[in-house]
C-alpha cells in the first residue's frame, strides 16, 4: 500500500460509500490548492464527473489530473442558459450517467471549480440527482474559493474586524443590485465579472468612485493576470473583481 493510499485511509474512513454523491471542490485550478481530502477521494472514485461549459471550457480537470485514473472521468457539458427553468431541465438530462452509476453501487463524485457551495453547478446537478434518486446522500468536500485565492495573491484580506463582505454574481444582476451591495458592504466581491465589465467600469465612475479595485483573472491557471484597474481588463468568464471601500481592510 502506498503512502498516499495510507493517507487516504486516514482521511476518508469508510468513504467513498456507494450510493453517496460527492461534491468535490477542486480549488481555483492550481493543483497545489487541491485539498488532501479531495485528492484522496478522487483516487477512490469509480466515476468522477467534471462540468464544462460549451462556451467557456472548464478548469477543474487540470487541478485533479494527477489523482484520477484514466477513463474514470466524464465531462458534463452545459450551455448555462439564463432561464432557471432551462438550467434545471438541462441538468435533469445531463446527470443520467451518474444516477445509473449510483444505482449500480459505484463510487461517484462531481468535481467543481473552487468550492461546491459557492455558485457552483454542483448544486444544480445534486438537485437533479436527488430528484431522480431520492435515496441519494450528498456529501461535500470543500475547496479553496477563487476569491480567497485571489486575495492571497494580492496579499490583502477580504475582511478584518467588523468589515462587511458581499459576494455577488455580477453578470446576473442589475446595476441597482450592485449599488445596494456597495451601500451595505465594505468589500464587494464580484464573481462572473467578465460579462459585466462595462457596468463595473461605470460603477467606478459613480457610486464606487474612490473604492480600491482588484481584478483577478484565471488565478492559478495559465494566463493568470492581476491588476489594480479595470482599464484594459479582459472580459474572460474566469475573472473576478474585488472592490474595497477606502477605509476597509485593516482598520
Ligand atoms: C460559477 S462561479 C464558481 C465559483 C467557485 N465555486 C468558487 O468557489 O470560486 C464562476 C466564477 O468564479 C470565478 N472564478 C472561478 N475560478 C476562478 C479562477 N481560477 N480565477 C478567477 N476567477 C475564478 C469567476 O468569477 C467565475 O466567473
Amino acid at each position: 500500500m502506498s503512502s498516499l493510499d495510507q493517507l487516504a485511509g486516514r482521511l476518508l474512513g469508510d468513504h467513498p460509500r456507494p450510493g453517496v454523491l460527492y461534491g468535490i471542490g477542486a480549488g481555483p485550478g492550481d493543483p497545489g490548492l487541491l485539498t488532501l481530502r479531495a485528492a484522496a477521494l478522487l483516487r477512490r472514485l469509480d466515476l468522477g464527473a467534471v462540468p464544462r461549459s460549451v462556451r467557456r471550457g472548464g478548469v477543474a480537470v487540470q487541478a485533479i489530473a494527477a489523482h484520477t485514473a484514466p477513463g474514470s472521468l466524464v465531462e458534463l457539458v452545459s450551455d448555462m442558459p439564463a432561464d432557471p427553468g432551462a438550467v434545471e431541465r438541462g441538468w435533469r438530462g445531463r446527470v443520467a450517467p451518474l444516477v445509473a452509476a449510483l444505482d449500480e453501487g459505484r463510487r461517484v463524485g462531481m468535481v467543481t471549480d473552487g468550492d461546491p457551495s459557492l455558485y457552483s453547478t454542483f448544486a444544480h446537478a445534486a438537485a437533479a440527482i436527488v430528484e431522480a434518486r431520492p435515496a441519494t446522500e450528498v456529501a461535500v468536500v470543500p475547496g479553496v474559493p477563487s476569491m480567497c485565492a485571489a486575495a492571497a495573491v494580492e496579499g490583502r484580506p477580504l475582511a478584518v474586524g467588523a468589515d462587511r463582505v458581499a459576494v455577488l454574481p455580477a453578470s446576473r444582476l442589475e446595476t441597482g443590485d450592485l449599488e445596494a451591495a456597495l451601500a451595505a458592504a465594505d468589500t464587494v466581491v464580484l464573481l462572473k465579472a467578465g460579462a459585466a465589465m462595462r457596468r463595473l467600469r461605470a460603477l467606478l465612475e459613480g457610486p464606487a468612485r474612490g473604492w480600491s479595485v482588484r481584478y483577478a483573472r484565471r488565478v492559478g491557471l495559465e494566463g493568470e493576470e492581476h491588476a489594480d484597474t479595470l482599464d484594459g481588463a479582459s472580459a474572460d468568464y474566469m475573472a473576478l473583481v474585488i472592490l474595497r471601500r477606502p477605509a476597509a481592510g485593516g482598520e
